[in-house]
C-alpha cells in the first residue's frame, strides 16, 4: 500500500521535527493539501510551503487541489515542484477541458489526478479512464482533516477499480478523508492502491500510523 499522509494536519509549530519524522516513517508519499477559500470553505497553503517541504523531504508530492481554476492553480503547483498533481471533476465538469489539464501535467512530465466528492457518482469519472494516473474518491466532504469516514465510498473504490481493469487503465485509486487502522483496511480489501491520512498519522505516533497502513495490501 501507498501511504500520503496529509501535512493539513501537521502541527505546523513543530514542522521540522514533523517533516523529519514523516521522512523517517515509511511514507512513500506526501499529501499536501491546496485550498482556495472558494471551491471549499477553508485556505490552506501556497507554492513557497510546497517548495520549502521539498528541500527537507524527498518523498513523492501529491498535490490536492480544491480550487475553482485547477488550470491557473496546476500551473504555479507545476512549477513548485509537484510531482502529482489531482484537480477536481466538480471544479471544471467540461470533459474538453478536464482531459486539457490533464494534457497539460503530463507535457510537464508530471503525473495528473482527478478527483471526485462523496455527492459526485463514480460515473463521473467513466470518460477518464485512460488520460490520468490516478483517481482520488473523497471518502469525507473536501475542505478539512479530522472528519468521519464516509462508507459509500468503498463500492466507488470497488467499482472504479473493475472498470480501470476492464480498460487496461493501471491508473492508481487513492482514498482520502478519515482514513485509519480501521477503515484503510476497508478501503485496501476494496481494491485502494494509496490512502491519506492526516489527522490518523499526525495526531498520533506518526511511525506506527504510517506502518499500520503500509503493512495493508
Ligand atoms: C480534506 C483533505 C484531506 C484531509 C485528510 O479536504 O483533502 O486530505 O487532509 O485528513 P484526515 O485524514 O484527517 O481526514
Ligand atoms: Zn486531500
Amino acid at each position: 500500500m501507498i501511504v500520503s499522509p496529509s501535512v493539513l494536519s501537521l502541527d505546523y509549530s513543530d514542522t521540522r521535527a514533523q517533516i523529519e519524522a514523516l521522512n523517517h516513517s515509511g511514507a512513500q508519499w506526501m499529501h499536501f493539501d491546496v485550498m482556495d477559500g472558494h471551491f471549499v470553505p477553508n485556505l490552506t497553503f501556497g507554492p513557497d510551503i510546497l517548495k520549502a517541504f521539498s528541500k527537507i523531504s524527498p518523498l513523492y508530492k501529491d498535490v490536492h487541489i480544491m480550487v475553482s481554476d485547477p488550470d491557473f492553480i496546476s500551473d504555479i503547483f507545476l512549477k513548485a515542484g509537484a510531482d502529482l498533481i489531482t484537480f477536481h471533476e466538480e471544479a471544471v465538469k467540461d470533459e474538453t477541458k478536464i482531459k486539457a489539464i490533464a494534457k497539460k501535467i503530463h507535457a510537464a512530465g508530471r503525473k495528473a489526478g482527478l478527483s471526485i466528492k462523496p455527492g459526485t457518482p463514480v460515473e463521473t469519472l467513466r470518460p477518464y479512464l485512460n488520460d490520468f494516473d490516478l483517481f482520488l474518491i473523497m471518502s469525507v466532504e473536501p475542505g478539512f482533516g479530522g472528519q468521519k469516514f464516509m462508507p459509500s465510498s468503498l463500492e466507488k473504490i470497488s467499482t472504479l477499480k473493475k472498470w480501470l481493469k476492464e480498460a487496461g487503465s493501471n491508473a492508481l485509486v487513492e482514498v482520502d478523508g478519515g482514513v485509519n487502522g480501521e477503515t484503510g483496511k476497508l478501503c485496501a480489501e476494496a481494491g485502494a492502491d494509496v490512502l491519506v491520512a492526516g489527522s490518523y498519522v499526525f495526531k498520533h505516533d506518526i511511525k506506527e500510523a504510517v506502518q499500520s497502513l503500509c503493512q495493508l495490501q
